[in-house]
């Protein structure tokens, strides 16, 4: 059985901002869970539910859902899951879409790698987000946390125990998350089914155009995660670099292009080619943040913020606190 699962970005349903409820869905699929899966739709714009904390939790998810989002982007180890899935049940219910018109991607975490564990933690992530099947399960690090707390670079078994999820339905397609090129190259040396999706640090002051033109070679769909930079206040922004929304290149080009300086950065990472999940708990920028869809940045604007990329600043880096070495040979280490 052909276990591969290429993935499409679909970002067809850009006109269906309207808060009316009249919603267009995505085009559901065919295939069923159990069948082997050759081909399939991710949406270019998701929601990121990373720092989604205090009690309006579901209400922010089911409004991004009511706002047109079809991609919701979760992991065990944002410790909401149970709260994002009463989000998806009321979008659901509210909008009177069917679980198929969504796209929901999961992670599995790194104390849950090794032969058994992965089945046990999907098994959980779908019952807090009260799902039957993800759409895309993820490894969410390279990285094997022993219940003593060590970290060793672990990956190859942890994979081959995500396949059999594929086989058994409980998610359409698997992916990888946070690998370094030796990492991958090896994953792809040592398995029948390469992932289908890797989701990594991606933004206008990150933009590693070679990594991403490898994934582009061997047909493997990019996620841009913390696609506004550092704007998640967990990060430092050294006091050298422009807060990205504030750069005065990308403000100058919102201008020009009638959007906002967050709406051109998402409209560039989705130009890209890669899908792009940005994260808030305000309903002013989930909304503004959708109309990303709708902001047409020309050739000339897009040369401007490609110079950005010369800053590669990695905001997201556990490699000294983990004592592991991660991201090697890639940009912002
Ligand atoms: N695979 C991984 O290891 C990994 C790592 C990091 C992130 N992720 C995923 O990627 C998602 C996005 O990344 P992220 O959460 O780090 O950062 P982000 O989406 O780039 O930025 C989120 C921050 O920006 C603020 N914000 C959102 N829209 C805004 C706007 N239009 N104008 C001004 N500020 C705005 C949010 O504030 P409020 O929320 O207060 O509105 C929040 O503080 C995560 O939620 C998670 O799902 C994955
Ligand atoms: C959630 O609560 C915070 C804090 O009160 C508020 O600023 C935010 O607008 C609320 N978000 C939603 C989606 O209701
Ligand atoms: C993967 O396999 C190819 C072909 O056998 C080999 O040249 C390459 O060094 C391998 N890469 C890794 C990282 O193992």
């Amino acid at each position: 059985m052909r276990l591969t699962t290429a993935v499409l970005p679909l970002a067809a349903f850009a006109s269906a901002v309207q808060h009316d409820g009249a919603q267009i869905p995505l085009e559901p699929s065919t295939i069923l869970p159990s069948e082997p899966l050759t081909l399939d739709t991710i949406p270019l714009l998701g929601y990121g539910t990373w720092n989604l904390k205090g009690d309006n939790v579901s209400e922010a998810v089911s409004w991004a859902i009511q706002t047109g989002y079809r991609h919701i982007d979760c992991a065990a180890a944002y410790g909401n899951e149970d709260k994002v899935g009463k989000g998806i049940s009321d979008g659901l219910l509210k909008t009177g879409l069917k679980r198929e018109d969504l796209w929901v991607t999961s992670k599995l975490w790194n104390d849950h790698h090794g032969t058994n564990a992965p089945e046990s933690a999907i098994d959980t992530t779908l019952k807090k987000l009260g799902l039957t099947y993800l759409d895309l399960y993820h490894m969410h690090w390279p990285v094997s946390q022993s219940t003593f707390g060590t970290n060793t670079i672990e990956y190859r078994d942890t994979w081959a125990a995500m396949g059999l999820l594929l086989e058994k339905g409980k998610t359409r397609h698997i992916g990888i998350s946070n690998f370094d090129p030796e990492q991958l190259k090896d994953l792809l040396n040592h398995t029948s089914h390469p992932p289908s999706v890797h989701q990594m640090e991606l933004h206008a002051y990150l933009p590693q155009i070679d990594w991403l033109k490898f994934h582009e070679d061997h047909g493997i769909h990019v996620t841009a995660y913390s696609p506004l930079a550092g704007t998640n206040p967990t990060y430092n922004y050294p006091s050298d670099l422009e807060p990205l929304l504030k750069n005065p290149v990308l403000r100058k080009i919102a201008d020009k292009r009638g959007c906002t300086p967050a709406q051109v950065a998402l409209a560039w990472g989705m130009g890209r080619g890669t899908s792009v999940i940005p994260k808030s708990q305000h309903k002013e920028f989930i909304d503004q943040n959708f109309g990303s869809l709708e902001c047409v940045l020309k050739g000339k604007d897009v040369e401007k913020i490609d110079k950005l990329g010369s800053a590669k600043h990695r905001f997201n880096n556990p490699s000294k606190g983990w004592k592991v070495e991660l991201y090697k040979g890639l940009e912002g280490v």
